[in-house]
C-alpha cells in the first residue's frame, strides 16, 4: 500500500496526541479527487476536534487526520469526477466528517473543490476557504447584510473576522470591529470604519442601532449584543445557537451558521483575491511536522488573520 506523511490522532486529548507519521495514501472514489496538498489552513475547529469537544456530534474512526482547509494540485480523479483534471491548482474546505488536510494527500468530493485564486501561492490560498466561507455565509446568507447597513463584528482581527470586515466593506456596509488595541490599525487597513478595544470599552456603551451583529466570540459578548441591534435587525452567531427567546424579547432576529461547502462562493472569493480587493493576512507558517505548535499557537485565541501549515 502506498503511504504518505500525515499528522494523525489516535485518541482525543492534548496537543501531544498529534503524531507526524506514515499513513495510507488515500485513493479517490466516485465523484472525488485526490489532491496533492501544498498547504493546510489551521482553524480553531482543528484543536477543538482533537481535544474531543465534538466527539458526540462527529464520529471519527481513529486514527484520523485533522485539518479542513486545503490548497494543492489535483493528482488524480475518481470515476464521474469530470470538472477537474490532473494538474489543476485548487482550494477547498473539505467535508469535516472525513480525514482532513494535515497530510501530503487528501481525497475531497469534487463538488467541494474550486480552482484557487491564480495570483497567490498555496500558503495564502489555504488560509481562505473555511474562514472566508464562514464570514460570507454568516454576513450574507444568514445576516442578509446590504449596502448602507451597519454591522458590528466581534473578533474582527481573527480568521473569520478579518474576512468579514473586508466582505462587509466591499458590500458597502459601515463596519465596526472589536479587537484589542494592538489590532486596531490592522482592522482599519482592512476597511473597518470604527474599532472598539474590548479590553477598555464596553461596546454596548458606544454602539447603537446596528443592523447585523456577527459574533465569533459568544459567551457574555452574546448577552451584551442584543441591546445594540436595531428593531428587526439580526444577531448571527458562528458558535452557540442563540436564544430565540432573548432575541424576541429585544425585538430582533437571530441565527446560527455552520460553514457549508460552496464552490460558487469560493469562485467569487477567488475573483476578489485576483482583482486585488481581498487582503490575506498570515500570522505564521509552520511546517506540517510542527502541526502541534501551530494548533497550540491558534488555541491561545489571539491569532491575527490565519496560521497555515506548509506541506510542500
Ligand atoms: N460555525 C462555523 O462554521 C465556524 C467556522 C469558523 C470558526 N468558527 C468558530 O468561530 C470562532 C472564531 O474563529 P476564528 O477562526 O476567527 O478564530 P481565531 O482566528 O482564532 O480568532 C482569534 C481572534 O479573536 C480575537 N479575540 C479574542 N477574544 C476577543 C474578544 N473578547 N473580543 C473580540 N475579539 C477577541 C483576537 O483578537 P485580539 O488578539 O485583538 O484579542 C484574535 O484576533 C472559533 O471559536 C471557531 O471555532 C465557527
Amino acid at each position: 500500500m502506498a503511504t504518505m506523511k500525515a499528522v494523525r490522532i489516535h485518541e482525543y486529548g492534548a496537543p501531544e496526541v498529534l503524531k507526524y507519521e506514515d499513513a495510507p495514501r488515500p485513493e479517490p472514489g466516485p465523484g472525488e479527487v485526490l489532491i496533492r496538498v501544498h498547504a493546510a489552513g489551521v482553524n480553531p475547529v482543528d484543536w477543538k476536534v482533537r481535544a474531543g469537544y465534538a466527539k458526540d456530534r462527529l464520529k471519527y474512526a481513529m486514527p484520523f487526520i485533522p485539518g479542513w482547509d486545503v490548497s494543492g494540485v489535483v493528482e488524480s480523479t475518481g470515476s464521474g469526477a469530470t470538472r477537474l483534471k490532473k494538474g489543476d491548482e485548487v482550494y477547498s474546505r473539505p467535508d469535516i466528517s472525513r480525514d482532513g488536510s494535515y497530510a501530503e494527500y487528501i481525497v475531497v468530493k469534487e463538488s467541494e473543490v474550486a480552482l484557487k485564486p491564480k495570483s497567490i501561492d498555496h500558503v495564502h490560498a489555504a488560509a481562505i476557504p473555511l474562514a472566508a466561507l464562514t464570514a460570507w455565509q454568516a454576513l450574507f446568507d444568514a445576516g442578509k447584510l446590504s449596502a448602507g447597513q451597519t454591522v458590528l463584528i466581534h473578533g474582527a482581527a481573527g480568521g473569520v473576522g478579518s474576512f468579514a470586515v473586508q466582505f462587509a466593506k466591499l458590500k458597502g456596509a459601515r463596519v465596526i470591529g472589536t479587537a484589542s488595541k494592538k489590532n486596531h490599525e490592522f482592522l482599519r487597513s482592512l476597511g473597518a470604519d470604527e474599532t472598539i478595544d474590548y479590553n477598555t470599552t464596553k461596546f454596548e456603551d458606544v454602539v447603537r442601532d446596528v443592523d447585523v451583529v456577527l459574533d465569533t466570540i459568544t459567551g457574555e459578548t452574546a448577552d451584551r449584543s442584543w441591546q445594540v441591534i436595531k428593531k428587526g435587525g439580526i444577531y448571527v452567531s458562528i458558535l452557540m445557537p442563540p436564544s430565540q427567546e432573548k432575541a424576541a424579547a429585544h425585538g430582533v432576529r437571530c441565527a446560527h451558521t455552520f460553514v457549508q461547502p460552496s464552490v460558487e462562493q469560493l469562485n467569487e472569493i477567488a475573483k476578489l483575491v485576483d482583482s486585488g480587493k481581498l487582503k490575506l493576512t498570515i500570522e505564521k507558517v509552520f511546517p506540517l511536522a510542527e502541526a502541534r505548535a501551530a494548533q497550540e499557537s491558534n488555541a491561545i485565541g489571539h491569532t491575527r488573520g490565519k496560521i497555515v501549515l506548509r506541506v510542500v
